[in-house]
């Protein structure tokens, strides 16, 4: 069946004319600039700042700007920096804001880099790095150890090669942390790999928001069913959940649409490949 068919008719099918979202509108949810040290993007959903209006941006992905003038999320109380964001790839970077002007008390490494799944997805530009916490030094030539840090009394040391034992199997060592990274390392830039993040891929809006924006829409939610797919547009119409994904319909081609309800179909339509 011809695509633009398709479209048409499911749109006809599932046109909600008063669904009870009536109060978030396409102009609220107008992209908001945002500036904060070289971190310059507008924001739109999934993400909110301060003057976000409710039903535009998702208050878990809260950007906020720290007194060093780092954009930052929160996540799992875990502060990161936002390095990216790229709304076309639904691909954000950011970094543990523990790697950032690190100092002597290796306090930077006793946190894990593991993100609210929820939210989140690993990207395939994603690496994982594991360290280990131990009481005691290790002897790296014996034990393919490195020592990345220690604190006099605890050392922290990344395992560097392949197959030696799990120092979790020794009383001595007590915690094991995943961090995840944008590239392979070497011993040498391993601090600024860490600084320089990694890719997540988000998943609010992953199936939907990318084509409402593409249709000339803005992407929202409405905060009794965060999770259904709102697209919001200029004349007030909005699209509800599953919309993009309905069975197909055998029907016969329609007319041309003449109605201005029709016509902001059509243009939907011809935003969606
Ligand atoms: C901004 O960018 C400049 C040059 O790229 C860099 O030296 C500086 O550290 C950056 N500042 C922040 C807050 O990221
Ligand atoms: C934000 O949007 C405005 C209006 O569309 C545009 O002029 C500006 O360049 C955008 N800023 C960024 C950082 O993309
Ligand atoms: C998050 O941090 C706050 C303040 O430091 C603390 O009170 C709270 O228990 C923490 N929550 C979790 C889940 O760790
Ligand atoms: C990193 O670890 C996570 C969680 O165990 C896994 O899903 C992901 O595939 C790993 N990434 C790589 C590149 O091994
Ligand atoms: C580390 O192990 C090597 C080989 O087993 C040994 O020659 C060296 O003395 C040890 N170093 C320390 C500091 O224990
Ligand atoms: C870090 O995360 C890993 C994987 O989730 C977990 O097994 C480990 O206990 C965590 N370490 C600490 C110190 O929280
Ligand atoms: C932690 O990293 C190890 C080694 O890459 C991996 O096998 C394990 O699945 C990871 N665990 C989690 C919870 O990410």
């Amino acid at each position: 069946m011809h695509p633009q068919l398709f479209f048409f008719l499911f749109i006809t099918f599932s046109f909600h004319p008063c669904s009870s979202q009536k109060n978030i509108q396409f102009k609220s949810c107008a992209p908001l600039p945002f500036s904060c040290g070289n971190f310059t993007k507008n924001i739109t959903f999934p993400f909110s700042i301060d003057g976000t209006s409710p039903g535009c941006g998702l208050p878990d992905l809260h950007l906020s700007c720290t007194s060093d003038n780092l954009a930052q999320l929160m996540m799992n109380n875990v502060s990161y920096q936002v390095k990216n964001i790229d709304y076309e790839k639904q691909i954000m970077t950011i970094a543990n804001m523990a790697y950032i002007n690190i100092d002597d008390s290796c306090s930077y490494l006793s946190i894990n880099t593991s993100f609210d799944y929820s939210l989140f997805d690993y990207t395939g530009n994603d690496h994982n790095l594991t360290y280990y916490g131990c009481s005691i030094p290790l002897n790296w030539s014996s034990s393919g150890f490195y020592e990345l840090c220690n604190t006099g009394d605890y050392y922290y040391f990344i395992a560097v090669a392949v197959g030696v034992f799990d120092p979790l199997g020794y009383d001595y060592c007590d915690s094991r942390y995943n961090v995840s990274i944008g590239k392979p390392y070497s011993m040498d830039d391993l601090m600024k790999v860490l600084a320089d993040g990694f890719d997540v891929m988000w998943k609010p809006g992953k199936d939907w928001c990318d084509k409402c924006v593409r249709s000339g829409g803005r992407c929202g939610f409405d905060e009794s069913k965060p999770n259904d797919p709102l697209c919001l547009w200029p004349n007030g119409v909005e699209i509800l959940a599953g919309l993009f994904e309905l069975p197909k319909l055998v029907a016969r081609l329609p007319h041309r649409p003449k109605s201005s309800t029709q016509l902001t179909y059509e243009k939907f339509n011809m935003g969606v490949d």
